[in-house]
């Protein structure tokens, strides 16, 4: 059943090439240049005149959120909020019927994002579900949907979930921004041969594997560590640290990487190890300065870097690289070698990867 992987969750991480590409089937029509989702047809006039997107999650499928906000705003222009579900339900929040909730959830489960979607329908708002399990709770309790292709996912910690929730969000994001004229239909088919080449750039970055293990076998003893990305890549940031908590039970953050000047920068030493997520569009020579201030403290960085990076090469310890591609599309490649860094070191440290303690698949109560 593991189909000849040690774990469920080594699988699902080699699974997402496939998981992807089953995602975007059907609704990535490139010869066409269109992008069709009966979710969002169906509901167009709604998108269109909705005031504001509030998207509502946990976990994982909240830093899933994360990243739709920023291809959200960008492309489509919409506002969007991004609220941890029990944090929503439970704050009197401002909503009404020219809001669209949007709820993400592996499961469908989830108790506190099920109690978030009710009390926005109590208000009048539309509620759309991008959930990976069929006929799930949430899947039945919003009133439209689109759902991720990613298959079972039976690990505990989240991963091909998380690659394909990005996916389906990008695929809405680019098809309103086609109903708004917020992108130009040059910029819209180069999304679309992108997102299509996504797939083999995922496995590019998954040879990495034995490389990422020598790296894990170096800092599995680390107490602590730091994560640190800028715009898109600051929620894979927040991601990669979850993903190593969870697992591997070293403590881990997450942070935008010019917040460290604002407190974690004391934390650096010579026994603190950086995960910065440095790809070449976006921030590129921000990330490079934030970079040169960690080594100046003789912080350990571990650069996630576009190929062919010379510059991080230069500065860092070691250096994991990923496929180029667009900007807003990068958090599906940074993320992979976060997942095998945190699995490497769990399985390095003799930890249950699959079934980490404390922690259930999903989570029904609040
Ligand atoms: C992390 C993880 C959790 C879930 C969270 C939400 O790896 O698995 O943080 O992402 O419990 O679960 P769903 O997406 O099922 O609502």
């Amino acid at each position: 059943e593991k189909g000849g992987y040690e774990h469920f969750m080594l699988k699902e991480i080699h699974e997402q090439p496939k998981a992807i590409t089953d995602t975007y089937r059907g609704r990535l029509l490139r010869n066409e240049a269109i992008i069709k989702m009966a979710g969002v047809e169906d509901n167009m006039k709604k998108f269109l005149n909705a005031n504001r997107i509030i998207i509502v999650a946990c976990g994982t499928s909240w830093h899933a959120g994360l990243v739709a906000e920023y291809i959200f705003e960008d492309l489509s222009r919409i506002p969007v909020e991004v609220e941890y579900a029990s944090e929503f339900r439970y704050r009197n929040p401002i909503i009404d019927e020219n809001d669209i909730v949007i709820a993400i959830s592996q499961s469908g489960e989830t108790a506190d994002t099920l109690a978030a979607i009710k009390l926005a329908k109590s208000k009048g708002a539309f509620v759309f579900g991008v959930c990976n399990v069929v006929g799930s709770s949430i899947a039945r309790e919003t009133h439209a949907g689109a759902y991720t292709h990613a298959g079972p996912e039976i690990g505990v910690a989240s991963t091909k979930a998380f690659t394909t929730q990005i996916t389906v969000l990008t695929l809405m994001a680019l098809r309103l921004a086609r109903a708004k004229g917020t992108i130009s239909s040059s910029e819209f088919r180069q999304h679309l041969l992108e997102l299509e080449m996504i797939p083999n750039k995922v496995e590019k970055a998954l040879e990495a594997d034995a490389h990422i293990r020598e790296i894990a076998d170096l800092y599995k003893d680390s107490r602590n560590c730091l994560y640190l990305g800028r715009g898109y890549n600051f929620p894979v940031a927040l991601e990669g640290a979850l993903k190593l908590k969870e697992i591997s039970y070293i403590h881990a953050e997450g942070y935008p990487a010019a917040e460290m000047k604002h407190g974690p920068i004391a934390l650096i030493d010579e026994n603190m190890p950086i995960v910065v997520i440095a790809t070449k569009k976006g921030h590129y020579e921000k990330v490079v300065s934030n970079i040169q201030e960690i080594k100046s403290r003789k912080g350990k960085i571990i650069g996630i870097v576009t190929e062919g990076d010379e510059q991080v090469r230069a500065l860092a310890d070691h250096v994991i690289e990923v496929p180029e591609t667009l900007e807003s599309l990068s958090p599906l490649l940074t993320t992979i070698p976060l997942q095998l860094l945190s699995y490497h070191i769990a399985v390095l440290l003799g930890k249950n990867v699959d079934q980490p303690r404390n922690l259930a698949k999903s989570v029904t109560v609040e």
